[in-house]
């Protein structure tokens, strides 16, 4: 399983809150087989105090999946892992990289980049109480903190707890001053800080995470050495460039996939979410940039984005836009 994975790996979709949810999820596994699919974060508070499971709901066509928890309590994130295991997730990864200030609060995201003692143990007890591979998702540094010293220092005393596989977010998060947005576009990105990582550490999978805008980029790091590339925005505003030819090009199987198949074979979707009491416009949303940059595209978002909220809209509305798409080919 954990072969697998690491594959999978080669290329992941990275977590997103409130985009990256199972009809997104679903969405991308129509565009790519392989790549690792990653939940938006749940918290280990929401899961195991708040009793929240229906935050663990997903479809098996997603796997390859990834339960993102954030957390610092090493007892509660061992249960919240447990709970992610046991509901099929085969791999539960750790936030360290999210700055805003709710999840500073509760001391937990990319705080914990000044602690990384804490991140082992919480690794070492969600390891301990599940088969499912444990990963991290971090920064390069947080507020002061020099990138070049600290984050060496975190992966060696995170690896030490056995965890095998990181995705570095390539630039420093601000706790203070900066939004969430801005600390995904302020901080200057740092790569060749994480390639020497790939060099430092050559057990250890690394995958490199932020301002990855096209699939040769990504494989521009594959080649260079890294053994993973995580994409988020781009994924999912354009995921169709990112996502339909990953099989061939990163993966070395299948074959390039279809945007418009996909978007045919998300009308069965569709209906069994409206069936069970769904909203159109919960899936479409993660639908609008299908066609992002081919022609018809700003038909096919306008008549999603007006017609989807409509109490009577279908599956037929879909249909509608699809046929913009196919007109302008
Ligand atoms: C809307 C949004 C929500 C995000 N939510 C999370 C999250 O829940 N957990 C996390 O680790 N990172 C989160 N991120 C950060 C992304 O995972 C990623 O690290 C960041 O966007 C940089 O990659 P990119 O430049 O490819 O988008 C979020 C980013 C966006 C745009």
């Amino acid at each position: 399983m954990k072969n697998n994975l690491q594959k999978a790996a080669r290329l992941s979709v990275a977590p997103m809150m409130d985009w990256t949810d199972r009809h997104c999820r679903f969405l991308h596994r129509l565009l790519s087989r392989e790549v690792l699919l990653y939940t938006e974060m749940v918290t280990s508070p929401a899961l195991v105090r708040g009793g929240a499971l229906h935050l663990l709901a997903h479809s098996p066509e997603e796997h390859p999946v990834a339960l993102q928890l954030g957390g610092s309590d090493p007892t509660e994130l061992a249960e919240a892992a447990r709970l992610g295991a046991a509901a099929g997730y085969e791999e539960i990864n750790l936030n360290i990289g999210c700055p805003s200030d709710r999840v500073q609060s509760g001391t937990f995201g990319a705080v914990l980049m000044k602690q990384p003692e804490l991140v082992a143990d919480c690794v070492k007890a969600m390891q301990d109480a599940i088969g499912a591979e444990v990963t991290v998702k971090c920064r390069i540094g947080v507020d002061e903190q020099e990138p070049e010293q600290v984050l060496p220092a975190f992966i060696e005393t995170v690896s030490a707890s056995g965890c095998r596989r990181f995705s570095i977010h390539a630039r420093k998060a601000w706790l203070q001053g900066l939004s969430p947005k801005e600390n995904r576009d302020i901080p200057p990105l740092d790569y060749p800080l994480v390639l020497r990582m790939k060099a430092t550490f050559p057990h250890l999978h690394l995958s490199v995470n932020g301002g990855i805008e096209t699939l040769q980029q990504a494989l521009n790091f594959l080649e260079a050495g890294m053994d993973g590339v995580m994409i988020g925005r781009a994924a999912y505003h354009q995921p169709a460039d990112i996502l339909c030819d990953a099989d061939p090009r990163v993966f070395g199987v299948g074959q390039a996939s279809d945007p418009v198949e996909a978007a045919r074979a998300m009308l069965p979707y569709i209906e069994a979410h409206l069936s069970s009491g769904g909203k159109l416009a919960q899936v479409t949303r993660h639908m609008l940039g299908l066609f992002a940059g081919r022609p018809g595209a700003r038909q096919w978002r306008r008549i999603l984005s007006e017609g989807a909220h409509k109490p009577s809209a279908g599956p037929a509305l879909v249909e509608q836009a699809l046929a913009h798409i196919l007109q302008a080919v």
